[in-house]
């Protein structure tokens, strides 16, 4: 019997060198050890023997038993490693395919022009020491008008057509000045911020004017400041956006929260200084508007204007793409036209 065993065992090593698939391994495992199986057909007579020979049977028959599991796992387990092995050889990503996305038919996003040039201020501005700032598109009559100077009575409020809400205490920001005031509440001077972002005007639209637009506030405060530090920050701005020197003029501005105020224009770069819709026919754009910050705006805010004086601008962000890309019509940037747009999409 033992020797029945032995050939069994020899029968099995042949046998399972021919099959190579997962299920005739494992047909091969149940043919030999199942229930019906060859051992335990030889096995059956097991119960006529002497119990010497039981005592010889029994260790051999769970030895080959024991050899025909491991040989089983073995040969499961390297199948398996080779099936793995065909699957990536044949998977195979090709790391340097090129993307059907950024085939040039067709489109990607990119960033809007405004959002770009707004970057690029901020970075000029943090480079100066600038903490950048936001507020609500809802604001109070307060912060959008009264802290800033500008009283119920005053003309300038008709200045800046109005969406109000209907309790006529709230409005949406017709300036990102609105933000000067809560500035001023949460920071201690000297501090200096700027707060870029969307401002709406209840106006007819033209080549230069949305109802939508964007402006980037800014604001100084520290001891002794004066009309020469303005000029400087302005000129560090304009000579790092346009990468080449604009022609710009001062002149004196009206606006009730600063005094003394600016308007600083740039020459228009659409029409080179001629006269166009942009300009107003006029060969200049008004693209930074600024000034000393007002004493009573300090005292709104809780500085003491015989301690801390400041200036203050708001620049027309997009003006400032207009003069940039050379755009004629501001209703280009938020028509949504695909056109339009893919040409900044490398911005
Ligand atoms: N808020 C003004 C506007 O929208 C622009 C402006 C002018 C802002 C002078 C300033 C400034 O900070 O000093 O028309």
């Amino acid at each position: 019997m033992v020797e029945q065993l032995e050939n069994l065992f020899t029968e099995f090593k042949q046998e399972l060198e021919k099959v190579q698939e997962q299920a005739a391994i494992l047909n091969l495992k149940s043919a030999f050890l199942g229930k019906k199986g060859k051992v335990s057909e030889v096995l059956k007579s097991l119960k006529d023997c002497t119990v010497e020979e039981k005592k010889l049977i029994g260790p051999k028959a769970n030895e080959i038993k024991g050899s025909i599991i491991n040989l089983i796992n073995e040969k499961l387990s390297a199948l398996e490693i080779e099936v793995i092995n065909q699957k990536l050889a044949k998977n195979r990503i090709d790391i340097t395919a090129q993307n059907r996305y950024f085939k040039s038919d067709l489109l990607a996003g990119g960033q809007h022009p405004v959002t770009a040039i707004s970057d690029q201020v901020k970075d000029v501005f943090l480079s100066m020491g600038f903490e950048i700032l936001d507020g609500p598109h809802i604001e109070t009559e307060y912060n959008n008008f009264e802290a800033l100077n500008i009283p119920d009575d005053h003309p300038a409020r008709d200045m800046q057509d109005t969406f109000w809400f209907s309790d006529f205490k709230h409005l949406l920001r017709t300036h990102t000045s609105a933000v000067q005031v809560r500035g001023m509440k949460t920071h201690k001077p000297p501090f200096r911020f700027i707060a870029p972002g969307k401002v709406f005007r209840c106006e007819r639209t033209d080549a230069s004017h949305e109802m939508v637009f964007h402006q980037l506030e800014g604001m100084l405060i520290d001891k002794n400041i004066s009309v020469g530090n303005l000029i400087y920050f302005m000129k560090q701005l304009l000579s790092s956006i346009f990468e080449k020197d604009v022609e710009v003029r001062l002149r004196p501005g009206f606006f009730p929260f600063v005094e003394p105020g600016f308007e600083l224009d740039i020459k228009c770069l659409i029409c080179k200084g001629k006269g166009c819709s942009v300009c107003k026919q006029t060969g200049w754009v008004e693209l930074l508007p600024c000034g000393m910050v007002h004493p009573n705006v300090l005292r709104h805010g809780g500085i003491d204007p015989d301690e801390f004086n400041g200036f203050a601008f708001g620049l027309g962000l997009d003006r400032l793409v207009m003069m940039r890309f050379g755009i004629d019509d501001i209703r280009h940037l938020h028509g949504g036209d695909l056109r339009f747009m893919s040409q900044f999409s490398s911005l």
